[in-house]
Formats: structure tokens, sequence, C-alpha cells
């Protein structure tokens, strides 16, 4: 089955062409093409994600990524389409919310053959809502135009299933270029496969939107064991790195500067759970580590870093590194009791990370090591560090087991909140 998947749920816009096989039991996929076009560089100026630029970009890109992953697909054949009035009538209707959308879509798709996909993959939420519809609303006008079946991927199911991706051949090429700006993603021959999946799986899902933990009992069935009652964590970094002086999306940066403290020869025990700094006089909370459930809490521990912010005014790169690396700490502490409470709680056999927040390094680090002094049997899933962040070869995966299951939205709406359980 081969599969066109898109994503716009926040500030990527991307479509993949994905060819897959098999069942529950052992699924295989191949990437035939897969373009990004990121949108961080734009939202950079705002300090954050702004939805009504994300909305405009989107729609701005979705035709010349349609096209990129088409031509690395080998799909593209040039062809007019003689569609009758009423569907060319339609799709401009569809389209007409965003400007010059229904214009490019008839220049491009209105000009080439349909390609040999089987369905079409759309990101139908969670996510911004006005950046969902522009990439729902697109599958939906190729849905018309190509005559092809639509299912709707929840963007965390697509999380979860990059994350128990393992991949088939060597690391060798990865699929995002360091280069944001390319949108050309090289990974024509690459290949995924998901197989001897051991039940229960439980996901710790943690990206700029969310922070939940979720129990999969039965192939797409979800159980949510815990979430944030407040900040996703994903947020809580970008807000301290917004704090520090750092450049959005702050993930990366707030860990880059407490990777560079623990590189430095002062700071060694990574893996202990301290209840406060050992190393620094920036002392940070841990919110809700101790109680009797599995949810969060990120915006105390955010206000603690504003707090000492505004007690030091002045601070020197090397003391911004101690907050950094004393926030990545009390976060990962937090994220790990609260995870292996779950697993104790489920007896999970199988734990996967996924969204935005785990290509964290120190994460990622410290759950691989917990993991493997407390429960060794419990089997490690984490998405390759291309996979992690937001991608369109996620949307296929999902849509991939939907398909199969020929769940096909006839009338498919974006939903911000839509949520997997
Ligand atoms: O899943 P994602 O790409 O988009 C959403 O669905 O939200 O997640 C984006 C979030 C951002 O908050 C970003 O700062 C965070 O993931 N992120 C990281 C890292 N890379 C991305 N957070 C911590 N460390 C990272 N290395
Ligand atoms: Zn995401």
């Amino acid at each position: 089955m081969r599969i066109l998947s898109i994503e716009t749920s926040c500030d990527e816009t991307a479509i993949a062409i994905v060819e897959a096989a098999g069942d529950e039991q052992a699924a295989q996929f191949r990437v035939l093409g897969n373009a990004l076009i990121s949108q961080i560089d734009i939202h950079k100026e705002y300090g954050g994600v702004f939805p009504a630029l994300a909305k405009r970009e989107h729609a701005k890109n979705l035709v010349p990524i349609l096209e990129a992953a088409l031509e690395e697909a080998e799909m593209l054949r040039e062809d007019t389409q003689a569609w009758s009035e009423e569907t060319r009538d339609k799709i401009a209707a569809i389209l007409s919310r965003e400007p010059g959308l229904a214009e490019a879509f008839f220049d491009f798709v209105g000009e080439c053959e349909p390609p040999a996909i089987d369905a079409i993959a759309v990101t139908a939420g969670p996510g911004l809502e006005p950046a969902l519809w522009v990439g729902v609303n697109f599958a939906r006008a190729l849905s018309l135009a190509w005559q092809k079946p639509v299912v709707a991927v929840n963007h965390m199911e697509g999380h979860i299933m990059a994350a128990l991706a393992s991949r088939n051949d060597s690391e060798k090429s990865d699929f995002k270029n360091s280069k944001k700006s390319d949108f050309l993603e090289s990974s024509v021959t690459d290949r995924l496969g998901i197989k001897d999946v051991k039940m229960p799986v439980l996901a710790l899902l943690i990206s700029g939107g969310h922070t939940e933990l979720v129990l999969m009992e039965n192939w797409l069935e979800y159980k949510l064991v815990g979430r944030t009652l407040d900040d996703a964590v994903g947020e809580a970094f970008d807000k301290v790195a917004r704090m520090l002086g750092l450049p959005y999306p702050g993930g990366p940066e707030v860990s880059r500067l407490a990777e560079q403290l623990r590189e430095s020869e002062s700071v060694k025990s990574d893996f202990k759970m301290h209840s406060r700094s050992l190393t620094s006089g920036f002392a940070l909370p841990r919110p809700m580590i101790n109680d009797a459930t599995c949810n969060f809490s990120f915006s105390g521990l955010k206000t603690a870093v504003l707090t000492l912010l505004k007690k030091n005014p002045e601070m020197s790169n090397q003391e911004k590194q101690h907050i950094a690396h004393e926030f990545e700490n009390a976060v990962t502490e937090v994220l790990w009791k609260k995870t292996e409470r779950a697993l104790e709680d489920s007896g999970a056999q199988t734990l996967v990370i996924g969204g935005g927040v785990s290509a964290n390094t120190h994460i990622r680090r410290f759950f691989r090591e917990r993991l493997d002094t407390t429960c060794p049997a419990v089997e490690f899933r984490i998405p390759s560090a291309a996979l992690s962040t937001d991608n369109a070869i996620m949307i296929a995966l999902a849509g991939f087991y939907r398909a199969r299951r020929e769940e096909f939205s006839a009338d498919l709406i974006a939903n911000g909140n839509r949520s997997l359980s």
C-alpha cells in the first residue's frame, strides 16, 4: 500500500510518500519521497509559533512540497487533468480560505498525472487548528482530484509510531539534513520497520503542546495514564530559553547550554536523582515528583527559573549554563519518576518516548540508564533524532495502520484538541 501523508499541525510543512506492507505483527516501510519546509526562521522573530503566519506559510508551501515529494518518488508525470466543472468548483471551494492556494493547486495538480498511491493520510489534530485546517483541506482537495480515500491521523499516534519504528538499515544517513532550509530530504532508500512490539506499550509523549503518559494495551487503543496539569515540557523548555535570551525553538538551545556544563570538569553525576541542585546555587524544584499520580506540572518550574533570574539580573554565560543544566535535570527527573510509576502500575513491556522533546540528548541518556538499572526487561524504543520532531513520515506510518482497517474519513475535520483515548 502506498500512502501520501501530509503534516501541517505546527511549524513544519511536510509531505511524504511511503510504501507500506505487512500487518501489526510486522510492518515494513520504504520512504519513496519526503519533503519538508521548516518555518522556524520565520517564527524566530516572534519568539514562538504565530498561528496566522503558520497557516499562511503552510498554504504557500504545500504545492512546492508536494512537487518535491512526488519528484523524489519518481511519480511526477505531466498530464492535463480533465476534471468536470463540478469537481473544479468543489476543489476551489475547499481551498478558498487560503489566498492563492486554489490557483497553485490547479496549476500543478491540474497538470500532472495522479500518482500511484492508495490513500492520503493527513494530520487532523491535535495542533494549531488554523494550521491543521490547511493540511486537512489540501488532503480533501487531493482526494477529490485523484479519487483516493483519506485517513485522519492523530499527530500523537504519529509520534508513537515513529518511536516504535526501528531502522532496518544502519544509521548511516539521516532523514533530516541539519540544514533546515533544504526542503528536499535525502532518504530515497530509507527503510523502517515496526515489528515484535511487546504489549502493553507505555508512551511518554513530550512535545511543544503535549506531555502525557499513554498506555496502548492493544494496537491503536489508548488509555491516558497521566498528563500535564499546566504547561507542556516543550513549552517549558521554550519559555525558559526565552528567559535566558535564547532563540526559538528553545529546547535544543537550553539543552546545548546544559551539555556545555556537563562537558566541563565540574559536573559529572547526572544519572542520580537530586532533590535539589548539587552543583550550583541555582536550585530548582521537581514539581509533583512524589505525589501519587502520574500527572505532571511544569509551570511552577518555569516560575522558579524566572524568580532566579530576577534575583540575578546580570548573569554570566556560565551561570546561564547552570540554570539550563538544573532545569533540564529537574524536568528529566520528574519525567522519569512518573514514567517509572506508570511502568510499575501498568506492567508495560515496552516504553516509547515520542514528540519533539524526545530529541533531547540528556533525557534519552538518562532514561536508557535508569531503565537498564531499574527495569531491564522493559524494551525501550525512541525515534531516530530525525524522526523525533514533526515530520510526515510518522503520519504515513500511523496512516498505514488506520488505512489497513479501512478507517477512511468521508467528512474530515481538523480538531486542535483531538485526543488519543
Ligand atoms: O513534536 P514537536 O516537533 O512539535 C509539537 O508537536 O509541538 O515538538 C516541538 C518541541 C518544542 O517545544 C522544542 O523546543 C522541543 O520540542 N524540542 C526539544 C528538543 N528538540 C526539540 N526540547 C528539548 N530538547 C531538545 N533537544
Ligand atoms: Zn509533534
